[in-house]
């Protein structure tokens, strides 16, 4: 019988090595024989460590499972997919899996991420085959037609952006997949990374053949060490089997590929930081132009793209740019791998076509708040996204109905926060957060996050609570328009978000609107 049990480090964090073991020894004490795979997980959270058990009806799951519950589960006969209390049924009957919407997420929790057969036993590398058989731009131009934008949170149009780069010619162009996801509350890099980091090398490998990119790299957070794991164990199978190298597949075409790990700082998350830290520096912010695709990694044309976008890659090309446009609506085409956090019920992984509403997503699947109190702000996109009132929950996930609220979609990352929530803390997080990830290059972020953080504790604490309100909005005025990156010019959304949707928070007069 095979029994999974995820390699997911969230699902490791909650006990699931510890209980791997005692199935392991519990099953050789009842001289019973299984085959554990380590799977990814399904991003159902509170059920985590999920034991799925194998059966002629499909996958019955179990969880979450302690290790006092093994000897129970024996008993019961689960390995034959039998009741127990912890039975969560059939796993794809499971509502919060049933309803979602799997393109890039296809394989994760279903296969064992690191077996290159079980890959393409699941429809793996069938995009990168038909891309070998496609010149260039026609690999761009269907993933033009796809309607991708990027998924690290700009959303900006990925075939132009791997236009740019084809029609720029150059000795040495670059693919360099930004995994340093920093943003609080977010994991969906993660969780591919860790779950099917086949799909990332695949879309990587497209990304060079569509731009006669011949080196990739993966900039991965030092916080993933499961994850840096998990690639190089998959990018060695990929190399034995000539899916990576300097004849890939017998084709004469080359694409190599190497994880490299930062050190730990937010900016680097920053494409030009990013760069630079790639390049032995410190992870400080370039200037724009010249853009990356003209002018990035050593000043190679390079595609910098998020884990998502690129794990989006292998499905566009082996069903077509018009079946993932299928999907979404308006100009957000496709799906998005949600992220629940914070104060919910049900925390965990929600891919879907972009159009459900942030309440569908809060209640639906998360299940409203673990505290049961009402939910009364949601931060959308990362701790540089707006906070959303009760009001504004039936918005639809797109970036323009977003955009129109003011307010991100971002990478995806939602984080509840129930009415117990003091939001002047949370403007003050805000600039806090900034001041201490600044890469300080530019005066608006440095020193005005750190200003921020005084002004918000003179209003907080009633010092002439007006002026220095007047003067708050000045300051988010000035980060907003002056700031060199995202960091600081976004700062301000977080905290004038909080400020106009909850000005209670802050004391009477902080009504009154700039
Ligand atoms: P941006 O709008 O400056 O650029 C978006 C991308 O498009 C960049 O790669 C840029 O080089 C490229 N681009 C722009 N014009 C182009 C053209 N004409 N041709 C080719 N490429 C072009 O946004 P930025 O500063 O890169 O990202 C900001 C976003 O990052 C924010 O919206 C935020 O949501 C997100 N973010 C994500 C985090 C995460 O953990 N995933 C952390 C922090 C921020
Ligand atoms: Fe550096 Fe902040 Fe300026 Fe970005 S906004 S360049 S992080 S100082």
């Amino acid at each position: 019988t095979t029994v999974y049990i995820p390699r997911d480090s969230s699902a490791l964090s909650l006990g699931a090595e510890r209980v791997a073991s005692a199935l392991q020894a519990e099953a050789a004490q009842r001289n019973i024989a299984i085959n554990v795979v380590r799977n990814g997980s399904r991003g159902m959270y509170w059920l985590e460590p999920l034991i799925e058990v194998a059966t002629p009806d499909g996958r019955i799951a179990y969880g979450p499972v302690n290790v006092g519950d093994v000897a129970g589960l024996f008993e019961a006969g689960f390995l034959q997919g039998h009741p127990h209390p912890l039975c969560q049924g059939p796993t794809d009957a499971i509502p919060y899996l049933k309803k979602q919407e799997r393109l890039t997420f296809a394989r994760v929790g279903i296969t064992d991420p690191v077996s290159l057969d079980d890959y393409l036993a699941h429809e793996g590398y069938r995009g990168l085959r038909r891309a070998l058989d496609l010149a260039p731009a026609a690999i761009v131009d269907e993933v033009t037609q796809s309607g991708l934008r990027g998924r690290g949170g700009a959303a900006f149009p990925t075939g132009i952006k791997w236009r740019t780069v084809l029609n720029t010619p150059a000795e040495q162009k670059y693919i360099v997949c930004n995994a340093d996801e920093g943003d609080s509350g977010t994991f969906s890099d993660r969780m591919i990374m860790e779950g099917d980091p086949f799909v990332l090398i695949e879309g990587m490998t497209i990304a060079g053949l569509a731009v006669g990119a011949t080196q990739g790299y993966i900039y991965l957070r030092v916080e993933y060490p499961h994850a840096h794991r998990a690639l190089n164990e998959a990018i060695q199978a990929a190399y034995q089997a000539g899916y990576l190298g300097r004849d890939i597949l017998g084709s004469g075409k080359a694409f190599d590929l190497e994880v490299r790990v930062g050190a730990g700082a937010y900016v680097c998350g920053e494409e030009t930081s990013l760069l630079e830290s790639l390049e032995g520096k410190r992870g400080l912010v370039r200037f724009k132009p010249p853009l990356p695709a003209i002018k990035g990694l050593f000043g190679q044309p390079t595609i910098i793209n998020n884990v998502i976008s690129l794990a989006s890659i292998p499905i566009i090309l082996d069903k077509g740019g018009d079946y993932y446009r299928d999907f979404g609506m308006g100009r957000s085409r496709g799906t998005l791998p949600i992220q629940l956090a914070g104060n919910l019920k049900h925390p965990g992984l929600v891919e879907k076509a972009f159009g459900v509403t942030l309440r569908e997503i809060l209640y639906d699947y998360g299940g409203g708040s673990a505290t049961g109190r009402p939910i009364r702000a949601v931060q959308v996109g990362g701790p540089l996204g707006a906070y959303l009132p009760e009001s504004q929950f039936d918005t639809p996930l797109d970036y323009e109905a977003f955009a129109a609220l003011w307010a991100v979609l971002g990478h995806g990352g939602v984080v509840a926060f129930d009415d117990s929530v003091d939001m002047s803390k949370m403007a003050r997080y805000g600039m806090e957060f900034c001041a201490v990830e600044s890469c300080g290059k530019c005066t608006p972020c440095r020193i005005g996050s750190t200003r921020g953080v005084e002004v918000i504790d003179k209003v907080t604490h009633g010092v002439e609570r007006d002026k220095n309100l007047k003067l708050l909005r000045d300051l988010c005025d000035t980060m907003l328009n002056g700031s060199l990156c995202a960091l600081g010019g976004m700062t301000p959304y977080p905290v004038l978000s909080a400020l106009n949707h909850f000005p209670e928070d802050f004391g009477a007069s902080a009504t009154e609107k700039a």
